[in-house]
């Protein structure tokens, strides 16, 4: 058996590695739960990377919290008629479960309506003010008078100047990416109330972008141009190339964190002010119950600083939050910020608010124990260069042919053979073949691949290749067939098995940053502790020859994946279809109100509640129906348009509102004595205003009386 004493590509790496690892993960809105966009983008491969850099003992402070302030919340509050902190300890409580119960490895999951966090957020705000970093003016903002509100941020909707999206926000395109100001909206309109907005004079701090410009230039534009990923490059320089202007970092609200300033009564700090300095109060928060220094986090150089976001942040992350670090003057700026684009949902973009979504929360009942399946085809399709697009029916074929047939199988079938012929142990090998040697040199060179492809943030690739190590554990098994030299060979097989059992221990410990709940399972089953601590590390498996030796006992069988049906997918779909339904019928086309009529002409309706008694068909038409209705004061026939939508049996005994005084109108030679009020539902359904019902109709909310 070779020996190899050379230090492998990991550990030459490592040795040039930093002292410790700051990783930030995008604190996400606290206004709805995490869905497999924000897990795609942005947690996944950050918990990957997390994960991977613990594998190899580093000093990892993984640091994430609920974004609690920002309109986005205010808005859901006014929605549900609760209030803004009712929102965000609802959702709160949601999403830090579903992280955890996902396997999401926050070393702290904060959130910034904590006090440490407000106190951070402050002090920093004070330090730049105290030190003139700041520009005070006072400028004509946006203003409802309606709402008797400042419109800033997503409280108002408008054109974008630069792509011409129409539903721009005030302070970001989420077309093109672009930040702006609210004022540079063209037609821009109240969120709020869909009023016009008017100007209206207030003060407020500028951080003047436009002074860090040519320094940005400098970091980004000269010193990142290879290092950084093309989407985030490309973004960032387009924005230093088209000249930073000053952005405003406090607001007219009243949720969020108070400005600490003279005259600044009644104005909060920007959400984006505050939100990245989240990050910090996190690793604060974290540090103290560790009995930590946090600062070395973020002060010391030799501290490698990672931020893990959605494009739609690139610009907070890359210019404005490391003009802030500048700005303060003692903290490291991010070393890298890899970026993700979206991940869309059946062809559509995800959208909380049309509930266009796979929300985690609801992925952990109906998966339950099958976290690693999603974490494995939301990497498998990471939109890490491109947009890309989740389907159901993507991640069963993810599933059932490469986790239960490539990655399963492989495992059951050493476990099981190992069990069959060994009673369990791991045989004693005799003299390697040229394939076991090869195979063995194949299986060492694997985390360094995977390691190389992590620290370039390929994510897919690192997972494919976890997924080669299977494929070649099972190409091993298939060509030298140890079920048929059982038979003939004893030697053998005993060698092809320990061979085999080298590269199950392998997969323990390469593939726990993807799958860890797989990884842990793993370990359980071949009973071994694959941590940085012990002998089955990720550097022993590129540089020892024995993972597991020979007479150590293996545990029971179990099954690591199992087979998606095509009813759960189904399910899934029907989810989606429903979404779909709801929206299409919120968004139907509803016919303009009718001219406006006076209350006179109304008082001259005389509507009276009466029974239809008997009911028939009127011959040779599709539409009428000929009705016999007791009104009250008489019985009376009424020629009714309903017949497509009801059967005379239906109606018969049917309590309705009648307008009894319109004149009486022949149809078909049948004089019609009144009208049968009747509406229709958004759906095109046509109900009758109904006298019994608690509403105006138990089907679906009125969209104006027609008579028939
Ligand atoms: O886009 C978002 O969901 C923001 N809440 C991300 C904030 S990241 C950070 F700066 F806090
Ligand atoms: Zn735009």
């Amino acid at each position: 058996m070779p020996v190899y004493n050379e230090p492998s590509i990991s550990e030459k790496i490592m040795s040039q590695d930093p002292k410790r690892y700051t990783i930030t993960a995008a604190l996400p809105y606290t206004n709805g739960p995490v869905h497999i966009g924000h897990l795609a983008g942005v947690y996944v491969p950050a918990d990957i990377y997390a994960r991977f850099q613990r594998l190899q003992g580093k000093d990892v402070a993984f640091v994430c919290g609920s974004d609690e302030h920002g309109v986005p919340i205010t808005i859901k509050a006014k929605k549900e008629g609760i209030t803004p902190q009712q929102v965000v300890d609802k959702y709160h409580g949601i999403i830090k479960q579903s992280f955890e119960d996902f396997g999401i490895t926050f070393d702290n999951y904060s959130r910034t309506s904590a006090k440490i966090h407000h106190d951070t957020a402050s002090a920093f705000f004070k330090e730049l003010y105290e030190n003139g970093k700041f520009i005070e003016e006072v400028t004509e903002q946006l203003y409802d008078a309606d709402a008797n509100q400042f419109l800033a941020d997503r409280f108002v909707i408008g054109t974008c100047p630069k792509c011409g999206n129409e539903e721009s926000y005030g302070d970001q395109c989420e077309n093109c990416g672009t930040s702006h100001n609210a004022t540079d909206l063209i037609n821009p309109k109240s969120a709020i109330t869909g009023a016009v907005p008017t100007l209206k004079e207030t003060k407020h701090w500028f951080l003047p972008l436009d002074q860090y410009q040519s320094w940005l230039k400098e970091w980004i534009v000269d010193g990142h141009k290879k290092d950084w990923k093309t989407n985030v490059y490309g973004q960032c320089k387009s924005w230093i190339d088209d000249g930073l202007r000053p952005r405003a970092v406090t607001r007219d609200l009243d949720w969020g964190i108070p400005v600490p300033a003279e005259g600044a009564e009644g104005k909060v700090l920007y959400v984006w002010f505050d939100a990245p300095i989240g990050y910090i109060s996190a690793t604060k928060e974290w540090a103290a119950k560790e009995g930590k220094d946090w600062e070395p986090y973020w002060k010391d150089e030799d501290t490698k600083l990672l931020h893990f976001i959605g494009k739609d942040n690139i610009v907070f992350h890359c210019i404005i939050f490391p003009s802030m670090l500048k700005a303060e003057g003692s903290y490291i700026l991010p070393n890298n910020v890899p970026a993700n684009e979206f991940l869309n949902l059946e062809g559509n973009k995800i959208s909380t608010s049309k509930n266009w979504a796979v929300w985690l929360h609801e992925y952990l009942v109906d998966f339950p124990g099958q976290q690693d399946v999603l974490r494995y085809a939301l990497t498998a399709n990471a939109p890490e260069t491109k947009d890309n697009d989740f389907t159901w029916a993507d991640f069963q074929l993810r599933n059932n042919s490469e986790l239960v047939a490539i990655f399963g199988n492989f495992i059951n079938r050493v476990v099981v053979l190992t069990h069959k012929y060994y009673a369990g142990e791991v045989p004693q090998p005799g003299i390697l073949s040229e394939v076991d040697e090869q195979t063995l040199t194949e299986l060492k060179a694997y985390p360094d691949v995977i390691t190389s492809s992590i620290e370039r943030y390929r994510f897919r690739e690192a997972q494919q290749e976890l997924m080669n190590v299977a494929r070649l554990g099972n190409k091993y098994l298939a060509d030298e067939e140890p079920w048929k030299t059982i038979k003939t060979d004893e030697e053998r097989t005993k060698t092809v098995m320990y061979v085999a059992l080298q590269i199950a221990s392998a997969l323990a410990v390469l593939s726990e940053p993807f799958l860890p709940f797989t990884a842990k399972k793993l370990s359980g089953i071949l009973n071994v502790d694959a941590t940085p601590a012990t002998n089955l590390n990720w550097n022993a498996v590129s540089t020892k020859s024995q993972l597991l030796s020979p007479g150590h006992k293996i545990a029971e069988v179990q099954l690591l994946f199992s087979k998606i049906e095509d009813a759960q997918v189904q399910q899934q779909l029907d989810k989606l279809a429903a979404s779909k339904k709801a929206n299409e019928i919120m968004n139907a086309t509803v016919e303009p109100q009718k001219e406006t009529i006076q209350f006179d002409d109304f008082t001259k309706l005389d509507m009276r509640v009466g029974t239809i008694i008997e009911a028939e068909k009127m011959p040779k038409t599709k539409k009428l129906l000929v009705l016999k209705v007791d009104t009250g004061i008489d019985v009376r026939t009424i020629v009714s348009g309903i017949a497509e939508s009801f059967t005379p049996e239906e109606v018969v005994g049917k309590r309705v509102t009648v307008l009894v005084n319109l004149a009486p109108r022949a149809l078909r030679g049948v004089e019609s004595q009144g009208m049968i009020l009747m509406t229709e539902t958004p759906e095109g359904k046509l109900v009758f205003v109904n006298p019994d019902a608690s509403t105006p109709t138990s089907d679906s909310v009125l969209n104006g009386a027609t008579i028939n």
